[in-house]
């Protein structure tokens, strides 16, 4: 695989970062993964501006423009071939030659990207749907920013492979706030798609953002408010949304069916939708 860092493209064999980079040390990094469908970036628009934005929250500078990096993501895709999957992209404060927690001076950033093989389309957690179990949200306080500081997901994503479920929605004040990496929903009864509103309790999903106004479109119902677990459990459907899902339906809660137990048509329509929309 020929990956980017710095300004070249270079094997991944060789491309080398230092053990002082803050990204190591600190998490000090902030980061995007942009779908690829044939060939195509996915809703990159929406990615780079987050980008911008995580950038801005932390006083981290870009080193190089919007437009340079949607080249560098093209020219990934490229020299790799890649035809479905995603573009990785990381950007970190840098090299700072030693430990220290305050800010360097005149630390030139580490700028990353990789493309990832991946199946979007045929994947059968889209097809079957997935398990999940609910587990504490024991994550910071501003997952509004996409920092590469993700153990906590890590953590919830092992639970629940070893609870044999597929991922983990996570849990704060009784309330859902999202997956471990990806945004929660779930239908009603009536029909109508619920999920969290927008805040620095969850990230602000490209692939959500994207999908409530194609929801909007196709004149679905849509309600952005909190939900509990219970309220989960006993919903017609669940589902998730993000770039490397697109849509996955949600099937099984703590061991509970959700609805009928096998993907819902909502969440069936809503990834026709998005996938030809992206298409
Ligand atoms: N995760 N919520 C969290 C905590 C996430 O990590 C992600 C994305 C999302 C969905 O965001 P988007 O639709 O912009 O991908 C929501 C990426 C895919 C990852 O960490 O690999």
């Amino acid at each position: 695989r020929i990956v980017y860092i710095n300004g070249e493209y270079v094997p991944e064999s060789e491309a080398k970062v230092s053990i002082f980079d803050r990204g190591f040390l600190f998490s000090d990094a902030v980061y995007e993964v942009t779908a690829v469908l044939d060939g195509k970036l996915i809703d990159n628009a929406g990615h780079l501006a987050r980008l911008e934005r995580s950038c801005a929250e932390l006083e981290l500078t870009l080193p190089v423009s919007g437009d340079q990096l949607t080249e560098i993501q093209r020219e990934l895709i490229k020299r790799n071939g890649l035809t479905e999957g995603g573009i990785y992209l990381q950007l970190s404060r840098g090299n700072a030659g030693d430990r220290d927690f305050a800010f360097p001076e005149n630390t030139a950033p580490t700028l990353v990207l990789f493309s990832q093989a991946r199946a979007l389309i045929d994947c059968p957690k889209a097809a079957k749907g997935m398990k999940v179990i609910s587990i504490p949200d024991i994550r910071w306080k501003r997952r509004d920013i996409k920092t590469v500081g993700l153990l906590a997901p890590c953590l919830a994503k092992q639970a629940a492979l070893a609870a044999g479920a597929s991922d983990a929605w996570l849990i704060e004040e009784g309330y859902v706030t999202e997956g471990s990496s990806n945004n929660a929903y779930i239908v009603t009864e009536q029909g109508k798609i619920i999920t969290r509103p927008l805040s620095n309790d969850i990230l602000h999903g490209i692939t959500r953002a994207s999908l409530l106004q194609l929801a909007e479109d196709a004149q679905l119902e849509v309600e952005e408010r909190n939900f509990t677990i219970e309220e989960a459990y006993a919903a017609k459907e669940a589902f998730v949304s993000s770039a490397t899902t697109f849509v996955w339906p949600v099937i099984e809660i703590d061991g509970q069916a959700i609805g009928e137990g096998k993907p819902g048509p909502i969440a069936q329509k809503l990834r026709e939708i998005y996938i030809k929309v992206a298409q």
